[in-house]
């Protein structure tokens, strides 16, 4: 048993963490939970690369991590996971600017935005939670072969109950819209991809691992108006009378340790809540990870249709 749970903090789980001489890139690191894992993680001595897709933002999060740790080496990189010309710009940029990367925490993401696509014609949630993760992760591959560490996190949510993965038709092209299940798609794709990368690359050493990091208010609901808001919120208490939002640090622990604690070595491929790994469930409302996200004929067949869709394959 982990010995933290839902109300640790970042600092918590990283009290007795030295993150010299690690890197730590951070996909929406501009942000919310992106943002309070580059300070933690800055505080224990990592070197922190914050990705976002604005510059100003980004120089933003990073006066405020060296606001608070003014000696952590903190950079910035420009990286749209809503256009893969972006996303391979940032790999070719990364790979010429650093050495390596010991700890990758795939944390952007978007939610319940009306619909529309990306710069490649992808539905948004799915383009840009899951196919720009994909293939970002695809570029950065090299750097996290050459870093110690070798893990990588990915932001799912326990979203990922309102729905598996259409395997065919991922864009909504045929399907009527639906926001929530548009988002838990993609929030089951980077449990899926979890699990594909675990199988793809554990015997080099790589782990990987997905993470639910709680209720918290961040700008995540930009997309969603008050009622929409409150009707999510009565839906949460109704189904889970215990639910509490976290604090943000608070909701940035569970990547943080899935990132980081010994007890979770070697043994990525699984699905984290509340700082643990959480058991199977196809009932529960209150956690627990959906069986269709972390099986293996699901994985190899997104993992297909996303190199397909992305045009670009994984070396092994
Ligand atoms: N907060 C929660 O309750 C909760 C619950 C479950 C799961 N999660 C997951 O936790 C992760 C972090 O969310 P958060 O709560 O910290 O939200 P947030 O404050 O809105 O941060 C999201 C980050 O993603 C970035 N992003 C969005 N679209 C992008 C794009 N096309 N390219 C690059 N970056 C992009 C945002 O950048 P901009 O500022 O430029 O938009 C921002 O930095 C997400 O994956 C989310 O699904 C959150």
């Amino acid at each position: 048993m982990s010995k933290f749970g839902a109300q640790s903090t970042t600092d918590d789980v990283l009290a007795e963490k030295d993150l010299t001489g690690r890197t730590v890139f951070i996909t929406g690191g501009n942000s919310g939970l992106g943002l309070e894992t580059g300070r933690a993680m800055s505080a224990r001595g990592a070197h922190v690369i914050l990705a976002g897709r604005d510059h100003g933002k980004l120089a933003e999060a990073m006066r405020i991590i060296r606001s608070d740790h003014s000696d952590g080496e903190v950079e910035k990189i420009i990286c749209d996971l809503g256009s893969l010309k972006s996303v391979l710009n940032c790999g070719t940029e990364a790979r010429n600017r650093f050495d390596k990367i010991d700890l990758l925490i795939n944390n952007a993401g978007v939610m319940a935005c009306p619909k529309s696509t990306t710069a490649d014609g992808f539905e948004t949630q799915f383009g840009t939670n899951h196919l720009g993760h994909f293939l970002l992760t695809k570029e950065l591959m090299p750097l996290i072969e050459k870093g110690t560490a070798k893990r990588i996190v990915n932001l799912s949510s326990r979203g990922h109950h309102f729905a598996p993965v259409s395997l065919g038709d991922p864009n909504f092209e045929t399907t009527s819209y639906d926001p929530w299940v548009a988002y838990g798609q993609s929030k089951t794709a980077n449990i899926l991809f979890t699990v594909g990368l675990e199988q793809r690359f554990s015997d080099k050493g790589i782990h990987a691992y997905a993470v639910h990091p709680g209720g918290i208010q961040t700008n995540l609901g930009r997309h969603m108006t008050e009622e929409q808001t409150a009707a999510l919120i009565s839906r949460v208490s109704a189904s889970d009378p215990d639910f509490a939002w976290k604090t943000i640090p608070q909701g940035a622990a569970t990547q943080c340790w899935a990132a980081t604690d010994n007890q979770v070595e070697g043994t990525g491929g699984v699905y984290c809540e509340d700082c643990h790994v959480a058991e199977v469930d196809d009932n529960s409302a209150k956690g627990g990870v959906r069986s269709y996200a972390i099986d293996q004929d699901n994985a190899n067949r997104l993992w297909a249709m996303s190199e397909s869709l992305v045009g670009d394959r994984f070396t092994a």
